[in-house]
């Protein structure tokens, strides 16, 4: 029987009130199964960010608690999907997306396939205010949990020369989201 299953079927219920602590910061999400090809995590919020995710594989969402969004990066352009409690999205693989969780007590099913050998994930920051690419890191993702903090940390770590716009020499605020948005609600109003 074990060799059919990853562990008998579970509550799910029970197993949020179980990991309720890691679903808000600073952890903020849980992988229910280590060692499957179906990644399956539940992320809480808060959690607001700047990073965009290029995913070479599809995302299925499960908005089933509170509401949420995704900030979307398409060459350059901005653009927002609402994740409304109870909404369920399948996302594309590359769409390039920044998940916003605003709502404290927010909880999001998020599935992704481990990623075959060759098929690479890439983290990039972008101008606010115009859209270009300031960064972009590429690598062979084997763990969300533990190769994408690493890339965060490197960014963080650059210079605000590093992170001068090549187009319109505004400097990413870094880790600073709440800059970052404030710049990208002013020249891309919703
Ligand atoms: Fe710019």
């Amino acid at each position: 029987m074990n060799k059919h299953h990853f562990s008998p079927p579970l509550n799910f219920n029970r197993w949020i009130e179980e990991h309720a602590h890691l679903l808000k910061p600073p952890v903020g999400n849980q992988q229910i199964w280590q060692g499957s090809d179906f990644m399956v995590t539940v992320v809480g919020g808060p959690n607001q960010r700047t990073d965009f995710h290029d995913d070479p594989v599809e995302e299925f969402f499960y908005q089933f608690k509170g509401n949420a969004y995704l900030n979307i990066w398409d060459r350059g352009r901005y653009e927002r999907v609402d994740l409304k409690e109870g909404d369920i999205y399948l996302m594309a693989p590359h769409v390039i997306h920044s998940p916003q969780r605003p709502e404290p007590g927010s909880l999001c099913l998020v599935i992704e396939r481990q990623r075959p050998a060759g098929l690479h994930d890439a983290l990039q920051w972008s101008c606010a205010r115009c859209g270009t690419v300031i960064k972009r890191y590429e690598m062979q993702l084997e763990s969300i949990v533990t190769d994408l903090p690493p890339v965060y940390e490197r960014f963080y770590a650059t210079s605000e020369e590093e992170r001068r716009c090549s187009q319109c020499d505004e400097i990413h605020p870094g880790r600073d989201w709440q800059t970052w948005h404030q710049t990208l609600s002013e020249f891309h109003p919703a």
